[in-house]
């Protein structure tokens, strides 16, 4: 795939037709190399995530002694069983805030010191939400600033805690249910709302004993986890820019196959449905606990939508495409409850308010969220991705309705999650 380059041109569209097939889901894709990685056995992952995301972890994993070979998407992950090796130098987890948090929680039970380092986004984001638990199960956790990266981690023999994370994260979840491999009894975890569960579906395809109940999530310690051969399917975040582009144009025809459609991720589709795109789904299947299909979406006139509470965990990653397309819609969009989008790649409220301002939109920021009105015609701009990925591909798509063209300076943000982003759209827009 061909890397975009720093600055793209957008033109506008009259339609988005075609077939679309997706590199494989972000988040599964680091769980499975991690847990593969501490598995006996060498794990056969197919459709492995092509964003430079998960090649971090890959080469965090590589640092840490694990043997891995890849061709394309094809990614042989040799485990080492639990025992890692000593690192001779800080791991680099790129952009990466899974890598950092996910990855945390299983060098917390390793039995050296080793430092993780990220790039200038990476060494904003907070920490404290994956070091308060980790340092309760008796590892030693030391940062920068105020719970900022780098992270320098003292394994230890851990103990099993019960936690209540006041941050709803499933990296956060991950990272605590990793350690609570390492760790003598069980570990419980409760989340102040439910997100995602890969984690706890990738550690049951392992062979760890994990439950959800009515209190929480809890995982016995000191399983032996078995390798697995899996076919990772499309990241649903990613088809997020694809059927938004299409939801914009009434003609629009868009088939996306071996799409994830795990219920913790697909709350975007219910409200597309909601604001009249046409979406259905066939061809069903479910390997190692995440289900996936083929997808059909059509075009529709877009009413609007609320997002708040319980939905704004859900979209989180959703949210920027949403924002940016709700000009388009007849009512416009609210985004509510969500402080989090300012602890992303960037303070992803202040960055759509800017860019969409740029475009000609009327939006007013709110300390935890946006809201932006409906009916609205916006004009290309020059707008920046701030070097988050999903800030670069949401102004694609608004600039597909907008009049004139719209130049993205920073466009090669896309890598992190998906570096063939550009030539798909263009292969998929009609003009
Ligand atoms: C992810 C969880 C979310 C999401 C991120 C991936 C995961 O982050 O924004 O892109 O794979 O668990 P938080 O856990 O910080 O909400």
């Amino acid at each position: 795939m061909t890397k975009p380059s720093s600055t793209v041109v957008v033109r506008p569209g009259r339609n988005i037709a075609g077939l679309l097939s997706l590199p494989g889901d972000k988040s599964i894709s680091h769980r499975y190399a991690m847990l593969g990685a501490i598995a006996d056995g060498t794990t056969h992952l197919e459709n492995f995530s092509a964003g430079a995301d998960c090649a971090s972890t890959l080469a965090c994993l590589r640092s840490l002694g694990v043997k891995w070979e890849g061709e394309g998407s094809t990614v042989a992950i040799h485990g080492c069983g639990p025992r890692l090796s000593v690192p001779n130098s800080p791991l680099d987890c790129g952009n990466s805030g899974s890598t950092m948090r996910m990855l945390s929680g299983i060098l917390a039970g390793q039995e050296f010191t080793s430092e993780l380092a990220g790039d200038e986004s990476l060494s904003r984001r907070p920490m404290a939400r994956v070091i308060t638990p980790l340092a309760a199960m008796g590892a030693k956790v030391e940062s920068s600033n105020g719970g900022r990266p780098p992270l320098r981690i003292t394994g230890n023999r851990l103990k099993a805690i019960t936690y209540k994370m006041p941050v709803a994260s499933a990296q956060v979840k991950s990272s605590i249910l990793f350690a609570g491999l390492f760790a003598s009894g069980e570990t419980m975890v409760s989340e102040p709302i439910r997100t995602r569960d890969h984690g706890e579906q990738a550690l049951a395809a392992f062979g760890a004993e994990v439950k959800r109940g009515a209190n929480g999530i809890r995982i016995a310690g000191g399983p032996k986890l078995r390798a697995i051969d899996a076919a990772i399917p499309g990241d649903i975040s990613s088809a997020a820019f694809f059927l938004c582009a299409a939801a914009v144009f009434p003609d629009s025809e868009l088939v996306i196959n071996q799409l994830l459609l795990n219920p913790t991720r697909a709350r975007l589709l219910d409200i597309l449905i909601s604001m009249g795109v046409g979406i259905s789904v066939t061809q069903l299947e479910e390997q190692h606990g995440e289900l996936r299909g083929t997808l059909q979406a059509s075009g529709g006139g877009l009413t609007g939508a609320t997002i708040s509470g319980t939905d704004t965990a859900a979209l989180i990653d959703e949210i920027p495409v949403l924002a940016a397309i709700a000009p388009y819609t007849a009512n416009g969009i609210e985004v509510l409850d969500a402080r989090e989008l300012r602890v992303k790649e960037s303070d992803r409220i202040t960055v759509l308010v800017t860019n969409l301002r740029a475009m000609g939109a009327r939006v007013d920021e709110l300390e935890d969220g946006l809201k932006i009105s409906g009916a609205q015609k916006l004009h290309g701009a020059e707008i920046d991705s701030f070097g988050d990925h999903r800030i670069a591909m949401a102004f694609a798509i608004a600039a597909l309705r907008a009049e004139g063209e719209t130049i993205i300076h920073h466009a090669d943000a896309a890598v992190i999650s998906y570096p063939g982003f550009f030539d798909e759209l263009e292969n998929l827009v009609q003009r």
